[in-house]
């Protein structure tokens, strides 16, 4: 076989066959094919597309580039939930515990930000001592002991996603509905779980603007999650605004906690509902959305979700002070305020911009060229539909640095539109289930 005739296929609008899938995926993972091959590949594949067929093909041969996690050691019905990146999304650290604190054991791979959104890796670095390289048998054994462990995932889970999502990265081919399933599938299947529960982000701050290119990556994802055997759902959840109100790696943890307290915000609040809701049904906990939400205010009116997260954190390292006192948990001592010039509405929200701002003072994620600021970030005072009076603050800004910071306030004006209506009230944040 040669790679210039599976390019030349793909140009052509071709069928891949598994043979074909496997022998450009086996290639680039081990070297033998070069990254121009691979380029133009990944580019026909952008323009011509891929079948549900070569989409699975595709997926499975990532899937299998490197090991696979066991969960066999793991009791119980292993749920996995997987976001696929969003602006303020801190949804892993309030599920993770509710979930666990009812039983379900949450084996939780994770990654690093991606593009403009954090990652959960990153916000939990922010906890003093916080490990996320534990051992494979560590990692088993705390899931079997407190049922929940997140850890980063090691290098050679799917590394061939890691080598393609990094040309993709360069080469404009990462907005593709078939490239983007099977990245994030080929993980998630690697990762051992037997059910999964994906929040496919869509909106100006996601990967996926509108709710048909939403739908169509949602149904890709369960199709090839089916496919391999696994019981899945996929829920579409808004990205048109951030989630909650906090952006940046400790403040989110600020929010987690918040959350698991009682305290979170009602939008951010609905979306883990429903999407722990899913989890525990999976689980065979909850035989309905309802009784999952009964389940769940119990578990986070007790205090055992929060109890669960402290012992999240000692068992990884970290110091569970920070979650008993939130208050001490880092943030940059600079606070620079966006004050509202006139009264009026928050109209819109330009989400990717929130997230650039962010990066801008040097937060968000961790890259080969930069070192990352865990302490800044901000906080959303405003959001879309709310009423600001002039001279009131409309986001807060936490920066170490104060160039980086005003860089940051620059964007975060250009973020917000206003009107002198009141806009039309969003009425949820779920837009959609596929399952
Ligand atoms: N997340 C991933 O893991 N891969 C993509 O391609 C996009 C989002």
């Amino acid at each position: 076989m040669r790679m210039y005739d599976v390019i030349e296929k793909k140009k052509r609008g071709g069928k891949l066959t598994k043979d074909e899938i496997e022998f450009v995926i086996d290639g680039f993972t081990n070297g033998e094919i070069p990254d121009y091959q691979m380029s133009a590949f990944l580019m026909a594949v952008w323009f011509n597309g891929m079948d549900k067929e070569e989409t699975y093909e595709l997926t499975m041969s990532m899937a299998n580039s490197g090991n696979r996690l066991d969960l066999g050691l793991i009791n119980g019905i292993k749920v996995d939930k997987h976001s696929t990146g969003g602006v303020g999304d801190k949804t892993t650290l309030i599920i993770g515990p509710i979930v666990a604190a009812l039983g379900v054991p949450v084996a939780k791979m994770s990654g690093r930000g991606l593009g403009h959104t954090g990652g959960t890796i990153d916000k939990l670095e922010s906890i003093e001592g916080f490990n996320t390289s534990i051992s494979t048998e560590h990692f088993i054994n705390q899931v079997n002991d407190l049922h929940i462990a997140i850890a980063g995932q090691t290098a050679n889970l799917a590394p061939a996603d890691k080598k393609i999502y990094a040309l993709r990265d360069v080469t404009a081919t990462v907005d593709n509905v078939s490239l983007i399933a099977s990245s994030i599938m080929s993980k998630k299947l690697a990762s051992g779980a037997d059910a999964i529960v994906l929040d496919v982000k869509c909106g100006n701050g996601a990967f996926m603007k509108d709710l048909e290119s939403a739908n169509s990556l949602a149904e890709e994802m369960v199709s090839i999650g089916k496919m391999a055997g696994k019981k899945m759902t996929a829920i579409i959840t808004d990205m048109n605004e951030p989630l909650g109100r906090y952006v940046g790696n400790s403040l989110e943890i600020y929010e987690a906690v918040l959350c698991l307290k009682g305290n979170g915000d009602k939008k951010l609040m609905e979306v883990c509902n429903v999407l722990a809701s899913y989890m525990l049904i999976f689980a065979g906990v909850a035989k309905d959305e309802a009784e999952a939400e009964k389940l769940i205010k119990e578990t986070i009116e007790s205090g055992k979700a929060l109890e669960k997260l402290c012992q999240l954190v000692k068992a990884q390292g970290g110091d569970e002070k920070y979650i008993k006192n939130e208050g001490i948990l880092p943030r940059a001592h600079k606070k620079i305020e966006f004050l509202a010039k006139n009264d009026g509405f928050v109209s819109k929200m330009d989400t990717e911009l929130v997230g650039k701002a962010c990066l801008a003072l040097g937060g968000g994620r961790l890259t080969k060229e930069s070192t990352i600021d865990l302490s800044v970030g901000i906080y959303l005072n405003k959001k879309t539909g709310e009423e600001v009076k002039a001279g009131q603050a409309i986001a807060t800004i936490y920066s170490s640095d104060e160039k980086k910071g005003i860089d940051a306030l620059g964007i975060l004006e250009k973020a917000y539109s206003f009107s002198s209506d009141k806009p039309v009230e969003q009425i949820s944040m779920i837009k959609n289930i596929v399952s």
